[in-house]
Parts: structure tokens; sequence; C-alpha cells
């Protein structure tokens, strides 16, 4: 077996902390996966795994460490910078690793002994520009952590793409860019197991999507030039992001499958914003704007700080994020409704976490 320690009573783990890395009489992680036994054949894995997460600080990254760790794997998460795991220094069994994580030494060293690595790296608008900032994201940390996953011997990867990615004919940098990660992974080695997921837009208590909209309602007292308003969405619940990833673990049926994950609810950006309001119980009026002035909203949201909206997120709204392919019916999961939960961590006085500015 690939472990070393009882993974729940490992201690929080630091940049500084030494690897809990398996010792070297352990049999190979390819082996170790090889001969997992399982509780039902496709899901449940019954031992703990050595569990890799690039982009694990984030908002879907923290919501499935907690899971993973509730289940007794031992993580290992590598960032740009050691600040943004402190809310997963609570977990037991995460170590954080601060790094270059463009470098394929630094990944190779981050994966040493792993059974999984999980790559849920991304942005919309990170520095550079749209164009080579995206490529940097999406397919140069995709290739080098392909490279380290070979040089590792690291048999399985999960890989985190978006609704709608196409290398060709995507309609943004963002969707062009994860395509071509897509690609990457599928022209992989023959031996990797991978499983990429390509969900709608997430919802969740931390979420940029509801909250980021909660915060502009405030400060414009509700009244809201929109883009793309009409554009469609399945808003999917972050929870519901996580537990498919937990179910592709093991690999078995879902090796070398692509998931589209799209939430139950069918809305409009549009109907989104509305939702918002409701749920914070503010006032709500939406002004839809044509499109030439949409794409002119990107042009000048794009140069304020934080860049909240740009010209190739417009782009993406071009087409609608909705599912052809139900991966939640596929992976046994019932995924929850934006409508219902949204009032959780929106209302007045809501004690839930509120989401955070995307890091660039
Ligand atoms: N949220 C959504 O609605 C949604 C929808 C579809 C697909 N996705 C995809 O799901 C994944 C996770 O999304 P999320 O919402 O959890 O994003 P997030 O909260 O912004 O986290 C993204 C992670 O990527 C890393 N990262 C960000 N910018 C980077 C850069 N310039 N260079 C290297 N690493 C960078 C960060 O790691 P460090 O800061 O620790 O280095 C961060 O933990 C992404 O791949 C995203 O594209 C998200």
């Amino acid at each position: 077996m690939a472990m070393t320690a009882a993974p729940t009573t490992a201690a929080p783990s630091t940049a500084a902390s030494p690897t809990a890395a398996p010792t070297a009489a352990a049999p190979t992680a390819a082996a170790a996966i090889a001969t997992a036994s399982y509780a039902s054949p496709l899901f449940h894995i019954q031992r703990p795994l050595n569990i890799f997460i690039a982009g694990g600080t984030g908002f879907v990254g923290r919501e499935l460490a907690v899971r993973l760790v509730r289940r007794g794997h031992q993580l290992r998460v590598a960032t740009r910078n050691a600040a943004h795991g402190d809310e997963l220094l609570p977990l037991s069994s995460v170590e954080i690793r601060e790094g270059n994580v463009y470098s394929v030494d630094f990944l190779r060293s981050c994966l040493d002994g792993c059974d999984v690595a999980i790559n849920l790296v991304g942005a919309l608008n990170p520095p550079g520009g749209a164009a080579a900032g995206l490529r940097r994201v999406h397919v140069q940390f995709t290739a080098a952590l392909l490279a380290a996953i070979a040089e590792a011997g690291v048999p399985r990867l999960l890989q985190m793409s978006a609704l709608n990615a196409d290398a060709e004919h995507g309609a943004s940098h963002y969707l062009r860019t994860k395509g071509e990660a897509e690609q990457l992974v599928r022209g992989s080695r023959e031996r990797l197991d991978w499983t990429i997921f390509r969900p709608s837009v997430i919802f969740g208590p931390a979420d940029s999507l509801t909250n980021r909209f909660a915060v502009l309602l405030r400060l414009t007292g509700g009244w809201l030039p929109l883009a793309r308003a009409r554009a469609r969405f399945a808003p999917i619940h972050v929870g519901d992001v996580a537990e498919a990833f937990l179910r592709a673990l093991a690999g078995g049926s879902t090796s070398r499958q692509t998931y589209e994950l799209c939430g139950p609810d069918v809305l409009t950006l549009e109907q989104i914003v509305r939702l918002t309001a409701a749920a914070a119980q503010r006032s709500c009026h939406i002004w839809p704007l044509p499109d030439a002035l949409a794409w002119l909203q990107g042009v000048a949201m794009q140069c304020v700080p934080g860049k909240p909206f740009s010209v190739d997120n417009y782009h993406s709204l071009l087409i609608d994020s909705v599912c052809r392919t139900s991966g939640c019916g596929e992976l046994g999961i019932q995924p929850v409704s934006l409508c219902a939960l949204a009032p959780l961590w929106l209302a007045p006085h809501s004690l839930a976490p509120q989401g955070e500015a995307p890091r660039g």
C-alpha cells in the first residue's frame, strides 16, 4: 500500500513541513492502484490514497480537499503561495508545497509516491493578457504536469476542464486553451489513466458567481447593465463537482472518459442575477446590454484592477453553457439546485462564507 501514516491522525502540515511520501519499500503506486479493493466495482475505494492536487487552494479545491480528507486520503497541494492554502491547514493529512508550479522538477517532487494527480489549475482573466495568460495557465501548466506525472510514474490524472472547451472552435481563449489542455491529456502516454470533467458554472457559498452579483447589486443599488443576459447556464453545486471527482478516483468505468457536469436548473444569466437578488433580498433592475455595448463593457472592465469582466469572458458567453450529456447521471449523482440553496449564503445575516476574488 502506498500510504505511510494514518491520515486521520496526521498533523496539518505547512510549506516547511517534511513530505509524507511513501517509503521506498512500499509497492509502486501503479501496483497499489491495480490491487486496490473497492466496496462497489465503480466508486468506493476502501484504502486511503496519496493524492496530489494542483489548484487545490481554490473554490473547488477547498471543497474537494475537505471531502478527500474526510474519506481518509492523504493530500499534497502545490501552490504559488503557501498563504493561499491557509484555509486547508485545519484539515488533517494535507501538506502544502509552495513553489514554481510551472517547473517540472517542482511538480515531480510533489508527485513523488502519489497514486492520483488532480489538476484544478485555471483562471478566467490571468495576468499576461487573454491569449498568452490563459495559454500559460491551462496549456503550459498541463504540459508541465504531464511531464512530471510521466517522470514520477503516477498512474491516474483527474483533469478539470470546462463546458464547451474546444481547442479549434472554442468561442474564447479560455475555452480554446481548456480544449488544448484536454488534447494534451488525451494524447498523453499509454499508461496514464485519465478522466476529464467539464462543468457549467459552479456555485456554492464561496463562489465568485452569485457572491459577485450580490456585491454588484449592493454597490449599484440594484441597477445592473448586464452582458449576454440571455446566455444560458446549468449551474452545478461545488459539492456535486467534488463528488464527481471522488467517484472517479478509482478509475474503473470512469477511465478515459469525459464528463459534462450540470445542475438541474437551466437559467439565463438574467435569471441567475434575479435569483441572487431575491436570495440576498436586494432590489434588481437589469439593463440587458446589446452585444456591441457588452463587448465595450469587456474592454472597459478588463482595465479595472482584478479584471472583473473581459472581452474574452464576453466571447465565452456567446455560447450556452448547458450539458449535452448527463455526467452527473452517469456517475450516480443527483445534483442540487441553485434556486433551492442560494438563500443559505446570500440571505442577509447568513453565516456562510462569502466568495472571494479569483486569483490571477
Ligand atoms: N468556478 C467555476 O464556475 C468553474 C466553471 C468551470 C470550470 N472551472 C474550472 O475549475 C477549476 C477550479 O476553479 P475554481 O473556481 O476553484 O478556481 P479558483 O478558485 O480561482 O482556483 C484556481 C486555482 O488555480 C491556481 N491558479 C490561478 N491562477 C493561476 C496562475 N496564473 N498560474 C498558476 N496557477 C493559478 C490557484 O492556485 P494557487 O493560487 O494556490 O497557486 C487556484 O487555487 C479551474 O480549472 C476552472 O477553470 C471553474
